[in-house]
């Protein structure tokens, strides 16, 4: 478009300047969002604006241009992948399993660029996706390739087009007329779980892992597929450049990349010397598990471009990088037996036990199979290999079984058709993946779970009663319910393994001082299906009185917060039957009670008089919902992190704000901590 025409009053340039005016607010707004973590707009606000140029886009077709971003589903799929050779070739790195390789590696450096001192390095997280190559010419994006074997790849220019992080065209100046940005690919783990949640709802195939999700994404035919895939990418370095200068290391050229309007990883920094890296590579292992997408390692590179350029590469690698892997988090082993375990509420879930196997840092030999329906699809054997899966502290689980593997012909695993621990029967029903014992407090397993529950810290709490102690107590049938507690005296508790006369004296204190309990508290207790922490409270603050409480109808119930159809039925079933009315009894004889206060209850919760601030996408919440809970437990939720802040709640993506909180040593919680600081629903 001309300066003049800009000028002119003709309709169809107000049309034209609207339409570039758009756009450019537009990619600004996708800029704050995705590179900068920092939108300013709300979503209905942006959809306004792209409806506003679709539709425009629409009446006038002559104006479209390939970089328009509404531009990004080509309208067909492709026939076949065409090859591409790389220009420079898209090397590999050699790999460090232990410090003493990364200290051999900084020695290898340093003497062949006879470096007195330490050498900076530019260290980032292994991104566990596949690698990319985007060209830009004259900004735009013109090309994007795998690759392959490092020297040929495949285009896949129409399924990257659909990345919405990946800009169609640069921002700003200044970048070179011919730039290709390397990168990985990949797919953050609340998309991939989602994704996968959503293929098992419909009976498709699941993918393994968010790499084989994101490489298998980008090679589609056709990019409609890719579009609904939740991809998302970091740039990690340049190729070819003409006619452009870059800086001269590796992280300001990043930085570059990132004011251009590519998103590069937030974790990134630079380390000095091998100590450096050691740290950063310690401290990141801890937030591995954290971090919303899976990482394998860390990528130590030495900065400055000319050094690179001095110490070159030997073979497909260069000598002035090293990816230092951490302690793989899946392993192969044998499944011993599939057993039965029996839950606080009944519910019998399949355990693997395994032949045990060093994972993720620790021995293995047990793993959840979740529920029966996730064994049936498993279809796990006794006998089986599999591969077992341990991130951080999550309980480890068979990921699935190589059935070429598979030796003989073991049986498929039934569903017990009576309770291994009671002999009661079964129940699995249809709509629900879960089978319940029917025993309830008769099955001794749901006894010594449930008395767990009454005494852990956010019901009865009771210091000193641990789980092997309650499981030796029903086992010895000293304690049968809840009430039966009360009545241990030092003497009962002294003939009990490793019970010291200090220990059974402490523990009776503990009893006593339990006893004086509040209302939402001892609702929690008492493990009423479905009621948690935050409708105990709900129901203690509406009732005001164990006796109307349990008199209440269904439908009164359903008037309390939170309560819907299912909660109160499950309520109104627990008050009704006599066994649970006695238990209560039993409780308040032996002088468990709890004032009510003429004002509701307040949670007396770690977030009240907070001021929290959100970053980041949360997975389990929207903005909204978060907010809603920070403020029902007292918290107040702010925009922009200051030194008033308390608390910074960070989701995926998290980016200035995290940094901020950082900086000023502001509190920080990620969105698993977060939700484990929340009273259950
Ligand atoms: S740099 C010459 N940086 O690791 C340097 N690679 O074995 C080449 N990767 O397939 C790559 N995160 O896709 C680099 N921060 C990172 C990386 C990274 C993951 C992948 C890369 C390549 C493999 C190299």
């Amino acid at each position: 478009m001309t300066a003049r025409n800009k000028q002119t009053g003709n309709p169809e340039h107000r049309i034209e300047r609207r339409i570039d005016a758009l756009r450019e607010e537009i990619n600004a707004h996708n800029y704050r969002y995705h590179v900068l973590d920092d939108p300013v707009l709300p979503d209905v606000e942006y959809d306004k604006l792209l409806i506003e140029l679709i539709e425009l886009e629409k009446s006038h077709p002559s104006l479209v241009t390939p970089d328009s971003p509404t531009q990004r589903v080509g309208a067909k799929p492709v026939g076949g992948f065409v090859e591409v050779q790389h220009d420079l070739p898209m090397l590999s790195l050699g790999n460090a399993f232990s410090d003493e390789a990364v200290e051999d590696f900084d020695k290898r450096v340093r003497e062949r660029i006879k470096s007195a001192g330490p050498i900076c390095y530019a260290a980032e997280p292994k991104l566990d996706g596949t690698a990319i190559s985007i060209i830009f010419e004259n900004g735009k994006l013109t090309r994007a390739a795998t690759r392959g074997d490092g020297l040929t790849g495949e285009d896949v220019t129409h399924n990257v087009r659909t990345i919405s992080s990946i800009p169609l065209k640069l921002r700003g100046r200044g970048y070179p007329r011919y730039l290709e940005v390397r990168g990985e690919i990949f797919m953050p783990r609340a998309g991939f779980n989602a994704l996968n949640d959503k293929a098992r709802k419909a009976g498709e195939k699941t993918f393994v892992n968010p790499r084989n999700a994101a490489a298998g994404s980008l090679r589609q035919l056709d990019p409609r597929l890719t579009a609904e895939r939740p991809l998302d990418m970091f740039a990690y370095s340049v190729g070819q450049v003409r006619d452009g200068q870059l800086p001269a290391c590796h992280t300001k050229a990043l930085a570059r990349l990132r004011d251009w309007g590519l998103k590069v990883c937030p974790e990134s920094e630079v380390a000095e010397g091998p100590e450096g890296c050691l740290q950063y590579f310690q401290q990141l292992a801890q937030r591995r598990d954290d971090l919303p997408y899976d990482i394998d390692g860390v990528v130590y590179k030495v900065d400055d471009f000319e050094l690179q350029a001095q110490l070159g590469f030997v073979s497909r690698a260069p000598r002035w990088a090293i990816a230092h892997k951490f302690p793989a988090q899946e392993q192969l082993t044998t499944v011993v037996a599939i057993e039965w375990q029996v839950g606080r509420t009944g519910t019998v879930t399949p355990v693997a036990r395994l032949k045990p196997v060093f994972v993720g840092g620790v021995t293995v030999s047990n793993a959840t199979l979740h529920n029966f329906d996730e064994l049936q699809r498993k279809d796990v054997r006794v006998g089986d290999t599999v591969i077992v899966r341990r991130a951080g502290d999550v309980i480890p689980e068979v990921v699935r079984v190589l059935t070429e593997k598979r030796k003989g012909r073991p049986r498929k695993i039934k569903l017990p058709e009576d309770c291994p621990i009671c002999g009661s029967e079964v129940i699995k029903p249809e709509d629900d993946a879960a089978a319940r014992c029917t025993g309830g407090l008769f099955c001794s397993a749901q006894r010594k779970e449930s008395l767990k529950h009454f005494a852990s810290r956010r019901a009865l709490d009771i210091e000193g009663l641990g789980s092997k102690l309650i499981e030796q107590l029903v086992d010895c049938q000293l304690v049968k319910v809840p009430a039966d507690f009360y009545a241990l005296s030092e003497e009962m508790l002294l003939g009990l393994d490793r019970m010291g006369p200090k220990s059974a004296e402490n523990l009776v204190a503990a009893l006593q001082k339990s006893k004086q309990a509040t209302f939402d508290r001892f609702l929690y207790a008492l493990g009423i299906r479905e009621v948690g922490e935050a409708t105990a409270l709900n129901l203690a603050n509406y009732f005001r009185s164990l006796e109307k409480l349990a008199a209440a109808s269904e439908e009164e119930l359903q008037a309390v917060p939170d309560v819907g159809p299912v909660v109160a039925t499950h309520i109104a079933a627990f008050f009704r039957q006599k066994h649970n009315q006695e238990v209560i009894e039993d409780l308040i004889k032996h002088g468990v009670h709890w004032p009510m206060p003429q004002a509701p209850i307040k949670p007396n919760h770690e977030l009240a008089g907070l001021t929290v601030v959100l970053t980041g996408s949360l997975t389990k919440f929207t903005r909204d919902e978060a907010k809603a809970r920070i403020t029902a437990l007292g918290g107040k939720v702010a925009g922009s992190v200051s030194n008033k802040t308390d608390l910074v709640v960070y989701g995926e993506n998290a980016g200035s704000k995290l940094q901020k909180a950082r900086d000023l040593s502001v509190k920080i919680m990620d969105e698993k901590q977060f939700i484990s600081a929340l009273p259950e629903p």
